[in-house]
């Protein structure tokens, strides 16, 4: 049999899957569990496709260690999406909610509550420093209904080390590009959200979680399906769900607690990886050049600058001859980013390393 052409993949998202969950995919692909279907093929309301459903739930619950005031949901839109619905579940009394703004997506929040004329505040931004860092000791007013972080920042390559105190505001956070990479504390968040491409699926779908005291302020007359309360009522079934990739989504988590061991053992394997990447960059006497404040560094997206375009154009020419492939910052910012997100193995972050020395010895 030819083995299979794969590359070290760095991609931002949609990005690298565990490989035995693509195995696994492609193993059941055309006959699901002895049904003689694929899983793209069957009713969503079939016992076979709602045991996936309340298993990617149940999985979720366990991992995130969720008490039963949480609901878990699965919706479309990605994490865009979430940017309007949260003011317009939230805030249909005109009363405010406070915003961290520390980047695109921050700030695409906040321009999305604005387009429906919801009056949120900036509490704190690190745009004075291009985003570079997370800003500390933010006075969020007792009054807002929610603040909204952005808990890893794709782009710039930043990340809340620790969650910011609210005071008993409720903590709403895109958690999109850190989601199950990390325990953390469910108590102080009323609302947690990621498009599933990163760390925990295909694209298609975007996990909510949401606090059952938030739910009373969703109001009735929004749209059907722009209301949190159809998804949880319905169990994320009020209409067809994009099955194949709960579906994914369901192997990944699997994946989470059976190989991996839960979110304490991926931290540590996170934390490892990140550790050798930036270990590179800071022995290079700046021939790489991280992009974000050390205290403020994600262990998900690493990104650095090399001295000029040109040798950054070099250097990600010759990753790619070397099997290294998605190192490319943000078309926003440039420069070079590799996301190392739960799927990407310490084999495929020792060949980054390795080969971020060799090209800086050539090269420097
Ligand atoms: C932190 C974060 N939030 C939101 C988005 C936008 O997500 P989507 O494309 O699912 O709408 C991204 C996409 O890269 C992201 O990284």
């Amino acid at each position: 049999m030819q083995a299979v052409h794969r590359i070290h993949n760095f991609n931002a998202g949609p990005a690298a899957l565990p490989l035995p969950v693509l195995e696994e995919i492609k193993a059941s692909f055309l006959d699901f569990q002895g049904t003689g279907m694929s899983i793209v093929e069957m009713s969503h309301r079939s016992k076979e496709f709602e045991a996936v459903l309340n298993d990617a739930v149940a999985r979720t619950r366990r991992l995130l260690k969720l008490d039963s005031r949480y609901h878990v949901t699965f919706l479309q839109g990605g994490a865009t999406l979430q940017f309007a619905m949260i003011p317009m579940n939230f805030l249909a009394d005109r009363r405010s909610a406070d915003y961290v703004n520390t980047g695109t997506w921050s700030t695409n929040a906040i321009k999305e509550a604005r387009v429906l004329n919801k009056p949120v505040r900036v509490a704190a931004s690190s745009e004075d420093r291009q985003f570079t860092y997370i800003p500390q000791n933010v006075a969020f007013s007792p009054e807002a209904v929610y603040a909204h972080i952005t808990s890893n920042n794709t782009i710039r390559g930043t990340q809340w080390a620790r969650f910011p105190e609210t005071g008993g505001v409720p903590l709403v956070a895109d958690m999109s590009s850190d989601f199950m990479s990390r325990p953390f504390d469910p108590a102080p968040f009323g609302l947690v959200y990621a498009g599933a491409q990163k760390n925990i699926g295909p694209a298609g779908v975007t996990m909510v979680i949401v606090r059952e005291d938030l739910l009373a302020r969703v109001p009735e007359q929004l749209p059907v399906m722009l209301k949190y309360t159809t998804y949880t009522a319905k169990n994320s079934l009020y209409n067809t769900p994009p099955c194949f990739a709960i579906y994914a989504v369901q192997l990944v988590l699997k994946w989470l607690e059976e190989t991996v061991g839960g979110l304490e053992k991926m931290a540590a394997v996170n934390q490892a990886k990140a550790a050798r990447v930036y270990g590179v960059i800071d022995a290079s006497n700046g021939f790489y050049r991280g992009t974000a404040e050390p205290a403020s560094r994600s262990q998900m997206n690493v990104t650095f600058r090399l001295q000029s375009e040109a040798l950054e154009k070099q250097f990600l020419e010759e990753a790619v001859k070397n099997g290294l492939g998605g190192l490319k910052g943000h078309r926003s910012v440039g420069g070079c980013r590799a996301s190392i997100y739960n799927a990407v193995p310490q084999a495929a972050v020792d060949a980054l390393a390795d080969y971020m020395e060799a090209f800086a010895r050539q090269r420097g």
